[in-house]
């Protein structure tokens, strides 16, 4: 029997919608919202009031795109949370009146553990480079830093997490300060190509176990902006690759030493990195580095699966619907970070 699940996803700043028919994509189609870049920052009320003009357009789209008709869908794959409120709204009830409307059960999707089982999208029917359970994950984006131990597509454990900022949110604010647009990670990403790693030294945490501390990095960074500022006020301009290289490489080394860690303690080889943040090609070359370095078989995302997408719901939602995990027509949204 054909599967076929369509995927939403609203939690934040992107209305998604994804094709998935046993397992492999068929269609996934994005509509960012530049209304926020006046502001530096996402607007949630903007968010939402984006969403509700993008919802149909973007789902019409992706249908028309897979070449099939909406009565040929399966069930609809939602994520129900974390995110903003008001932008899971409008997902969640667009859901609920398609299934409703069609007759088909809704699968509610968590959008952490969707970003992990992004690793299992095949985007050809023959593409077989889905990690082997079990593995671990580094889920990094703008609100999370995670290391997540994935036994099944349903069994993941958070072995470690951030106990302040998350790593994106570090690139973000240390951007801001040096006058980069939102989100500044890209443009850090951009700018530290040509600048030396080594030119500045930040702060590292020292914390036990597997858990993360970026705020640490950011005073320190802020601090040394500040003195040398006092010496040449055209510190920032005249520096900008070399403190672009040497916060992205402090950020690598601290996301990677407890991953390499966790590597280690668990006996797991099988390492994958999922998120915005993992489309940091530094990030991405050290992943590289350390499957050589210790053996690690390593999962790298296509760039188009680091941010947030529908297809990542979507299978989620498959894996679901072959446990037959529904959920109920009164599912409410959450908000909170949760896995
Ligand atoms: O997962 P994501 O798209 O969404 C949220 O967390 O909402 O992650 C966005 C984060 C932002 O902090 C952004 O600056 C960061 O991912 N990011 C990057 C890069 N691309 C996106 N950080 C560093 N280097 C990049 N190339």
């Amino acid at each position: 029997m054909t599967i076929t699940i369509l995927g939403i996803e609203s939690s934040c700043d992107d209305t998604s919608a994804a094709v998935i028919r046993d397992g492999v994509m068929l269609s996934n189609v994005i509509a960012g919202q530049s209304v926020h870049e006046a502001y530096g920052g996402v607007v949630p009320e903007l968010a939402s009031r984006a969403h509700q003009q993008n919802i149909i357009p973007v789902v019409t789209e992706v249908i028309r795109r897979a070449g099939i008709d909406k009565s040929e869908l399966s069930a609809i794959a939602f994520t129900r949370g974390p995110g903003l409120m008001g932008s899971l709204l409008v997902g969640v009830s667009f859901a609920k009146g398609l299934a409703s409307s069609l007759n088909v059960p809704m699968i509610d999707v968590n959008h952490l553990q969707a970003h992990v089982l992004a690793h299992f999208i095949k985007q050809t029917p023959d593409s077989d480079n889905a990690p082997s359970f079990p593995f671990l994950c580094l889920l990094v984006s703008g609100g999370n830093s995670q290391i997540i131990k994935v036994s099944d597509y349903d069994d993941m454990e958070v072995i470690g997490q951030t106990i302040d900022d998350a790593a994106g949110e570090a690139f973000d604010k240390c951007a801001k300060v040096m006058g980069l647009g939102y989100p500044g990670g890209p443009v850090v990403n951009r700018l530290a190509v040509s600048g030396n790693p080594k030119a500045f030294t930040f702060s590292k945490p020292h914390i036990k176990g597997y858990d993360y501390s970026f705020s640490g990095l950011k005073t320190s960074f802020l601090y040394t902006l500040r003195d040398r500022l006092n010496e040449d006020s055209d510190f920032i301009e005249n520096n900008m690759a070399d403190l672009c290289a040497s916060l992205q490489s402090t950020v690598v080394d601290i996301l990677m030493a407890k991953l390499l860690k966790a590597s280690n303690d668990l006996n797991i080889k099988e390492v994958a990195v999922a998120g915005g943040v993992s489309a940091n090609t530094a990030l991405r070359d050290a992943f590289h580095d350390y499957a050589l370095r210790y053996g690690w078989k390593v999962h790298i995302p296509p760039f188009a699966f680091t941010t947030d997408n529908a297809a990542m719901v979507a299978i989620t939602g498959y894996f679901k619907y072959m446990k037959k995990d529904f959920c109920l027509a009164d599912a409410v949204p959450f908000s909170k970070i949760t896995l």
